[in-house]
This record gives structure tokens, C-alpha cells and sequence, in this order.
């Protein structure tokens, strides 16, 4: 028997569906109430909102469970790769050989970026931060690929995604070339995706002059990008899900969810705690003053890589990515003195009662930026990489969207300003 909830407002009694996920999860189906009652619900930051019906990402924050498609993200992590997990949460099943082979191929075939795009990139000056150029490149691809997406059409859809996943890398790459006045390769298609990535990024100028491939590195960077594949509703999925509920392109919704992920309260703390590391340590690597600092109201410093809306336990990509961090720093032979005041940070921290009250806990970004630190990776393209990863969530999530033919995004409000005044003449103010 279907569950029911009962409100009141105002003495008048509502009863308000009750709609189950498959993992148990309740919420109360608020859609008619206004129409009812004339009362609307209000929840700034969507703290306790759910905006939709989804059958791509479970996590339970309490319980630091996280899973695509119903398998765990230990087990993705260590035993896939990132195409696969890309096809898994897209298409919703693990890709056999054959249709992983075809995946791969059809990528390859869409990989070449149009000539006129250089030209685009040439006009940003060189400081431009690469999320900045990241998110107007994925943008200006629309005007390369005017057609906008029948999204009736299974295969028309399938191009659209083929294309984005093809030419988001080469891009991403781009912006790290651009910012070092470098040559801009294309993807050499002899090589995997990852590869191909590290390869566009840190390929000599001289396209003679061999590029070796660090095996230890290519994994390292696979395991990150399954990592951040997807996440749920966060701030930059739901960013993608509400201007693709406009029915504007797959491109455009993806190039505003690289704007939203580029905000240091979301992807851009991945940067933003190699900063706070590097403070640190300039400071003479005194963590409890960073600590007292964080814990004080009146000063806005935060823990960058510390906290999240919705893991209240742990979260397990961190806990995953630590472990990494240690073993890539090793097999590389990185000594990082801020690995160190990393860990210092966070074992001071999860014994303070600030943060244990909290339920503060390392995020996802707290190592991600010493293992991308550890491979060369330029700290202003931390984010970036993120974005390449979460790329597949991305169009998972708007290719659901829109099948399941969800309405426009629109929310309410409960508006606080002045009431009806009438417009006085200028010289009467
Ligand atoms: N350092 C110090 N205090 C913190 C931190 C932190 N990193 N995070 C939360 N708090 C405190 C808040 O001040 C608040 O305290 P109060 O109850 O005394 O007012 C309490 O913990 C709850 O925090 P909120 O900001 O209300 O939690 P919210 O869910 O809105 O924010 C967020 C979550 C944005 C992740 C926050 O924890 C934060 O700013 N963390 C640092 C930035 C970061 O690492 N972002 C990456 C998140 S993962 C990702 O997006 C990929």
C-alpha cells in the first residue's frame, strides 16, 4: 500500500503522496500542496529538496555509501576503466567488448576539433584561468554544431554525446597549451582516452620529439576521473539539468555546468586546498592556527577540502583517493612536504569537537590536488580535470532529463520586499 503524509496549515488537513526510492528513500510529493493549500515549501540551497527522480547515482551520506548504476565506487574504482564507467552511467548497463570497442571508435571518429576554435581560444589573454576558457570553448562548440538534438531520436543522441565526449578532452587540453603559449595537438587516436588526454597536455612542441607515457600516471588519472564521474544533484549537475530543462543543447547545459563546478565551494576546492596547503606551509606549517582560524566566525576562512552537503560520515571517494595519494607519490617518487600538513590537517581536525559536531570530514578534494600536483599537473588545472571526469554524470544526467521529459526547472519564492508604493517624479525623491 502506497504511503501517505499528513500536514496541516492553518487547522486544515493536506495529505501529501509519498513517493519510495528502491534504496528506501522517502520524500513527500509536495506538487499539488500549493495548488491545494496555496502554500509553497521553502528551502534555500535545496537542502532537503529533491528535484527529481533518478536512476543513475545512489549515495547515502550517513552510511558513505556511493554507487553508479548500483555498483560501488570501490569496486569501479579499482576494476574499471573511465570509458567504461562513462558508458555505465550513461547508458545504464556495463558496455560488452563489442559495444565498449564501438564506444571507443565512434569517440575517435569525433575527436577532431574545428580549425576556427584555435581562433577562439586565441582571443583569451593568457592569464584567462582554464575553467573560465574551458566553459566559452564547450560553448562556442555550439556554433560548430548548430543542430540542435533531437532527443526522440536514439541515435541523434548518441552522435551529440560521442561528439561532446570526443572533443571535451582536446579542449580541456587546449587551455593548458593556451596558458603556456604552446603548440595545439588533436588527439592521437592510436591511444585510450586518458592517454590521449595526458598526451594533448604534455606533448612537446615538436610533434617529432617522442612523448613517453607514465603508465603509473595514466591510472592514477583513470581512477580520478571514475572518481568524480558523477555525483548525484549537486550544484553543477543540477546546473546542467535545469538550462537543459529549457531545452537548450546538450553542449550549452554542459558548458554552464563547467561554470557552476569552477566555484571553490564545489570543484574549485580541489585548487583552492593546494593554496590553503601552500599557505600553510609558507606560514611554517603550524596546522592548529589554520584550524583556529577555520573555527572562527568571524574570520571567512573555511577548511578548503573539509565538508560536504550530503556525506555526514565519510566520503568515500576521499578515503580512496588518500590511499592513492600515498601509493602515486611512492611509485612516482614525489616527495610532497604537503602530503604531510595534509594529513596533520585533517588528523587535528577529526579530533576537534568543531568539526566532529559538524560531521566535518575530508572531501573528494582534499588529496585529488596532490596526486594531480604529483603528476605535473599545473594547480589552475586541477579543476579542469575534474571537469573532465564529471563530463559523463553530466550527460547521463541530461540525456535522463530529458527522456524522462521532465517540465522547465522553475522554483518559487516567498517574496520579502516592499509592498505597492506608487512612482514618485524624480525632484520629489
Ligand atoms: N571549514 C570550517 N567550517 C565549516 C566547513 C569548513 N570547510 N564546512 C562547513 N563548516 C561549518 C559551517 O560554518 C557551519 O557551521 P555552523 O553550523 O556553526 O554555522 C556548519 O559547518 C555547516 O556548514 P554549511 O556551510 O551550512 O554546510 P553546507 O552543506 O551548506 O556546505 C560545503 C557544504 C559548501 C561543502 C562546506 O562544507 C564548505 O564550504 N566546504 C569547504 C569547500 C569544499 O571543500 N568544497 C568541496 C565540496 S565537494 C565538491 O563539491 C566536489
Amino acid at each position: 500500500m502506497s504511503k501517505v503524509a499528513t500536514i496541516k496549515i492553518d487547522g486544515k488537513t493536506y495529505d501529501l503522496p509519498m513517493v519510495v526510492g528502491t534504496e528506501k528513500e522517502v520524500a513527500l510529493d509536495i506538487t499539488q500542496l500549493r495548488g491545494q493549500s496555496g502554500a509553497i515549501t521553502l528551502d534555500p540551497g535545496y537542502k532537503n529538496t529533491g528535484a527529481c527522480e533518478s536512476a543513475i547515482t545512489f549515495l547515502d551520506g550517513e552510511e558513505g555509501i556511493l554507487r553508479y548504476r548500483g555498483y560501488s565506487i570501490e569496486e569501479l574504482a579499482e576494476k574499471a576503466d573511465f570509458l567504461e564507467v562513462a558508458y555505465l552511467l550513461i547508458f545504464g548497463e556495463l558496455p560488452t567488448q563489442t559495444q565498449l570497442q564501438k564506444f571507443n571508435t565512434d569517440i575517435l571518429d569525433q575527436s577532431i576539433v574545428n580549425e576556427d576554435m584555435k581562433t577562439v581560444l586565441k582571443g583569451f589573454p593568457q592569464t584567462a584561468h582554464p575553467m573560465g576558457v574551458l566553459s566559452s570553448l564547450t560553448s562556442a562548440l555550439t556554433a560548430f554544431n548548430p543542430k540542435s538534438v533531437n532527443v526522440d531520436s536514439e541515435e541523434d543522441m548518441y552522435r551529440a554525446i560521442v561528439k561532446i565526449l570526443a572533443k571535451f578532452p582536446v579542449l580541456a587540453a587546449w587551455t593548458l597549451r593556451k596558458k603556456n603559449d604552446q603548440v595545439l595537438y588533436n588527439k592521437d587516436t592510436n591511444i585510450g582516452y586518458v592517454e590521449s588526454l595526458l598526451k594533448m597536455m604534455f606533448q612537446d612542441d615538436n610533434p617529432k620529439k617522442s612523448y613517453r607515457q607514465n603508465k603509473v600516471v595514466v591510472n592514477a588519472l583513470d581512477k580520478l576521473l571514475i572518481l568524480h564521474a558523477d555525483h548525484e544533484q549537486n550544484c553543477s549537475t543540477s546546473t546542467v539539468r535545469i538550462v537543459g530543462s529549457s531545452h537548450a543543447g546538450l553542449f550549452a547545459s554542459i558548458s554552464a555546468g563547467v561554470s557552476a563546478l569552477w566555484g571553490p565551494l564545489h570543484g574549485g576546492a580541489n585548487q583552492a586546498v593546494i593554496e590553503m596547503l601552500e599557505e600553510i606551509k609558507a606560514d611554517g606549517g603550524d596546522t592548529s592556527k589554520f584550524i583556529a582560524k577555520a573555527k572562527d566566525k568571524d574570520d571567512p576562512f573555511r577548511l578548503m577540502g573539509f565538508g560536504h552537503r550530503v556525506y555526514k560520515n565519510f566520503d568515500p571517494r576521499a578515503r580512496i583517493i588518500k590511499k592513492a595519494a600515498d601509493e602515486v607519490l611512492g611509485q612516482l617518487g614525489v616527495d610532497d612536504p604537503i602530503l604531510e600538513i595534509a594529513k596533520g590537517l585533517e588528523k587535528t581536525a577529526l579530533e576537534d569537537p568543531y568539526f566532529v559536531d559538524r560531521k566535518l570530514y575530508p572531501n573528494v578534494d582534499f588529496y585529488s590536488g596532490i596526486i594531480y600536483r604529483a603528476m605535473g599537473i599545473p594547480t589552475e588545472m586541477f579543476t579542469v580535470m575534474f571537469a573532465v571526469g564529471r563530463l559523463p554524470g553530466w550527460i547521463a544526467q541530461w540525456r535522463e532529463m530529458r527522456l524522462r521529459k521532465e517540465p522547465i526547472g522553475r522554483p518559487r519564492q516567498i517574496y520579502i520586499g516592499e509592498t505597492k508604493r506608487s512612482f514618485k517624479e524624480i525632484e520629489k525623491r
